[in-house]
């Protein structure tokens, strides 16, 4: 059949990565989908730091590049609110699927973006956005939908991760741990949305929100990061057999008022047989409990160019299977879950 064409936005360290491996992989991605899957174009703010795109897909207009007939499917990788909220919705307007990465919008506005790509009748998948390359959305989403969960508890913070893991190996003090993870390149120049636990609380909504069906932002998520975490408090924690992990925690808390979510962020003490304690270095791991299927454990690098492009091309081949099919894949709109418990009671 004719190629499905592919506008990808954004190019840094996932989007180059995702051009790369669909590059590599194209035939066996047309064997899979049924048809090839071609890059149409490429946004980016600055056309010459790019010089491994082919220059002829190189464009600063996103927005007439998401809505050209030409286009049939659409990848997010330029995170942050704007413009990728307002590109996301010209998409689905303009009848194509959405593959994101964008953790933070999806956790700020993950109902209104369904609504709009459930009334396009297209797709929006977004597995590339918590923990990287571990499959763990579409398991919430899709095999778990039969279930009741109870409790989902991550380390989804993989430079935090890092900071309190050479903390405890080597005796170090936060602001050291800190300087060596930006030193290597975990962390990000201004680490402040992974330090302060803002990375950790936009993934826990976005957990939250597929777990148990019910819409939870960002701004429900009671959050501590982790600048407060001292070498002594990793020393204390081990003397008595723990070690301090970022945790987001996502539960069903029985109140006065009924059932409720609670969602929070915050340093935990673990005992170091607790699985979660041996997660090293920039990886991700996720506990999840259900009533019928029990104890589920997910692991992998949660960051990382080619990690994080697994996902996105994994969502890619989804949306564009469904494309070929003349469908549209599981939604979550149709929310009919607990309500989100208020700060204070958790
Ligand atoms: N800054 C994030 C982390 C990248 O450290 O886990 C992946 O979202």
């Amino acid at each position: 059949g004719a190629p499905l064409r592919v506008a990808l936005l954004g190019c840094g360290t996932v989007g180059s990565a995702v051009l790369r491996l669909l590059a590599e992989q194209a035939g066996d991605i047309t064997a899979r989908v049924g048809r090839p899957v071609e890059v149409a174009g490429v946004a980016v703010r600055r056309p010459d730091r790019h010089p491994g795109v082919p220059a002829e897909l190189l464009t600063t207009d996103a927005h007439a590049l998401v809505t050209r007939d030409d286009v049939d499917l659409v990848v997010e990788v330029i995170g942050g609110i704007d413009p990728a909220r307002e590109l996301m919705l010209a998409a689905f307007s303009a009848g194509k699927s959405v593959v994101s990465a964008n953790k933070a919008l999806l956790a700020d506005d993950g109902v209104a973006l369904h609504a709009a790509a459930a009334e396009a009748g297209v797709d929006l998948y977004y597995e590339a956005a918590v923990a990287g390359a571990i499959p763990l959305l579409r398991p919430l989403r899709e095999s778990l939908a039969g279930d009741q969960l109870t409790r989902v508890v991550g380390i989804v913070n993989g430079t935090t991760n890092y900071i309190l893991s050479r903390m405890a190996e080597t005796g170090a003090g936060f602001a050291e741990a800190l300087a060596e993870a930006t030193e290597l390149g975990y962390a990000e120049a201004d680490p402040t949305a992974d330090v302060d636990g803002f990375d950790a609380a936009a993934k826990a909504a976005i957990l939250a929100s597929l777990a148990f069906h019910t819409p939870v932002t960002a701004a429900d998520v009671h959050r501590e990061g982790i600048a407060a975490v001292s070498a002594t408090d990793v020393a204390r924690a081990a003397e008595i057999g723990c070690t301090v992990k970022l945790l987001a925690i996502c539960e069903k808390v029985e109140g006065e008022r009924g059932a409720s979510v609670a969602v929070r962020v915050h340093p935990a003490m673990i005992p170091t047989s607790h699985p979660l304690a041996s997660v090293g270095g920039a990886f991700n791991a996720v506990f999840v409990e259900a009533e019928a299927a029990g104890q589920l454990m997910f692991y992998g690098q949660g960051a990382g160019g080619e990690p994080t492009a697994s996902a996105v091309l994994g969502d890619l081949v989804a949306v564009a299977r469904n494309r070929v099919a003349g469908v549209a894949g599981p939604g979550t709109t149709a929310y009919a879950g607990l309500p989100v418990a208020p700060m204070a009671d958790t």
